[in-house]
């Protein structure tokens, strides 16, 4: 059986590097498969998608994904259009939804809500980002971004740019950083330094620097891993207007960058990478948004068979 058959996924620290490499070899193999032997990898089965919060990417591409290996995809984008506007409970909706399908995906704005979710539900559930604590299908997704763009993922160096309090992709992909051999510098305004409660966790992987200053480090960068400022999940707006746009990636930073360092941002992007950059060799930020579709697909493929594909 393989490890991921029937598996809950809510924290990318319940995967190990094997569990991560296999991932990225069924990527790669659901890449090269014709598409007709695509389809029967979930033939007949259904995802559900319960998302309290909006999306673009993560939504999209588990649908897409679910159409690519033969499935089909339902559920809720807006919970307004769903009986918890008329107060039914977060259990209850997901119980109704795993009685509808065969895997679930959750996003939510609360800390702990996929774990609480999945404790509830018959069937294996993802999660599609919770609070501000985790996303661990957008970790898979840069980490193997990483893989093919730069062919490797030890030995790298890595700075993560931005909202790195409030940004959950920032925790998972540190965590699953943590299965590698890299240097880590992490740039942030001092008040968007990473949560002290995470820090235990994520130096048990890795080790790294922190600082205000890009130029610092950018001309020594294999990657710059950009997010946006999280202005949705700041408690004060004042506290917000002190930090935008403290960092914006423009042509003047991309002329300091090594030849073959790679931008990346799990986006969707504010003003933090000015436009003219989409057009520039760094700019990988698409290309790992398209990549997202074919990490959900092998994901959703082991978890759905027994035997993996
Ligand atoms: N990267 C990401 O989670 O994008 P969405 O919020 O659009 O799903």
């Amino acid at each position: 059986m393989n490890d991921f058959f029937n598996k809950d996924i809510i924290s990318i620290q319940d995967l190990d590097k094997a569990q991560l490499e296999v991932i990225y070899s069924e990527t790669d193999k659901i890449l090269e498969m014709e598409s007709s032997q695509r389809r029967e990898i979930a033939r007949g089965k259904a995802l559900g998608y319960l998302f309290f919060e909006p999306s673009t990417r993560t939504r999209l591409s588990f649908q897409a994904a679910m159409a690519l290996i033969g499935g089909t995809s339902f559920g809720i984008a807006d919970a307004n259009s769903s009986s918890i506007q008329k107060g039914e409970s977060l259990a209850d909706t997901v119980k109704i939804m795993a009685g509808y399908s065969d895997v679930l995906v959750l996003r939510n704005s609360l800390d702990g809500s996929s774990r609480y979710a999945a404790e509830i539900s018959e069937k294996p559930l993802i999660n599609g980002g919770s609070g501000t604590e985790e996303h661990p299908t957008q970790a898979i997704q840069d980490l193997y971004t990483i893989r093919k763009e730069k062919q490797k993922i030890d030995g790298l160096k890595i700075g993560i740019i931005g909202d790195l309090k409030y940004g959950r992709t920032v925790y998972s992909l540190l965590y699953g950083l943590g299965n590698y051999d890299v240097d880590v510098h992490l740039i942030s305004p001092e008040s968007l330094k990473i949560r002290s409660d995470s820090t235990y966790d994520i130096k048990k992987g890795l080790s790294y620097t922190e600082s205000t200053s890009l130029d610092e480090y950018i001309e020594d960068l294999d990657v710059l891993y950009v997010t946006r400022i999280q202005k949705e999940r700041f408690p004060d707006e004042e506290e917000y207007m002190k930090v935008k746009g403290s960092y914006v990636i423009g042509q003047d930073i991309i002329k300091k960058m090594k030849d073959d360092a790679i931008i990346l941002h799990p986006l969707p992007r504010l003003d933090e990478i000015s436009s003219d950059v989409d057009s520039s060799p760094h700019a990988k930020y698409f290309k790992q948004a398209e990549y997202g579709k074919f990490t959900r697909a092998a994901l959703l493929g082991l978890i759905l068979n027994k035997d993996g594909f």
